[in-house]
């Protein structure tokens, strides 16, 4: 398995309270493959997803990603295994406003070990003629292929992407969607993705549905439905 986690626990204390966000999470994910974590809000999923991307911690319980055992690691290498290997896309895009959009490509490139070229990964996610531009003048759809941009451009093993579509409309989210599957064929990248919507879920390969700090069910999907045929 390229990336298994085993009995994943996390707890949060505020005050006098502690809240169990994780109760024992395990789950699968094999190398090429696309899997989405389905549940409702709350349900601990970006916790899950930030712990396998390495900027958050567990408790206790084992996270493996291609070998690396993420939960093993000290603070300087988790840094590196982060910079090295995962590529994070968040709902709000968070571009650097002040850069151009190749500038905010090259800010990531300039420190991987072994990026691809700025301009192969604009052209993949159809931005190359607005390399120039600004953040602020772009539409959301736009921004957000740019920060898919930036986080394939260091070609990472893992492409962690929490609700990518949540503040986009459907026809751009379907966009995003098709992005998103042809870079797993075209790069042969790994991809999770979180989202509360049920019909995305058809383009996995598994399906991680969680309720609650569990995983309460696991669908593998025999045929995979492209992204332009995905209706909700
Ligand atoms: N840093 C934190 N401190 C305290 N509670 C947190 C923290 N991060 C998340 N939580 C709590 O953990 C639960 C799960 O959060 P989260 O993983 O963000 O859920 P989801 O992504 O499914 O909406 C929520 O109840 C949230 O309030
Ligand atoms: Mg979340």
């Amino acid at each position: 398995m390229f990336l298994r986690v085993e009995g994943l626990k996390k707890s949060y204390k505020t005050m006098e309270v502690t809240t169990e966000v994780l109760k024992g999470v395990g789950m699968n994910l094999d190398k090429g493959e696309i899997g989405v974590i389905l549940g409702p809000s709350g349900s601990g999923k970006s916790t899950l997803v930030n712990i396998i991307g390495g900027i958050d911690r567990s408790d206790s319980g084992k996270v493996s990603v291609d070998g690396i055992e993420v939960t093993g690691l000290k603070d300087n290498q988790l840094t590196d295994y982060r910079r090295e290997h995962i590529g994070f896309i968040f709902q709000f895009y968070n571009l650097i406003p002040n850069l151009t959009v190749g500038e905010n490509i090259e800010v990531v490139s300039n420190i991987s070990k072994s990026p691809l070229d700025t301009d192969e990964v604009l052209k993949a996610v159809g931005m190359l003629d607005k390399k120039y531009r600004f953040p602020r003048e772009l539409s959301g759809g736009e921004q957000q292929r740019v920060s898919i941009a930036r986080a394939v451009v260091k070609n990472p093993k893992l492409l962690l992407c929490d609700e990518p579509t949540g503040a986009l409309d459907f026809v751009t989210s379907r966009e995003i969607l098709k992005l998103l599957q042809q870079i797993n064929k075209e790069f042969g990248t790994t991809i999770l993705m979180i989202t509360h919507n049920t019909a995305i879920s058809g383009m996995a390969n598994r399906v991680y549905k969680v309720r609650s700090g569990e995983i309460v069910d696991e669908v593998i999907n025999k045929t995979i439905i492209p992204a332009e045929r995905i209706e909700w």
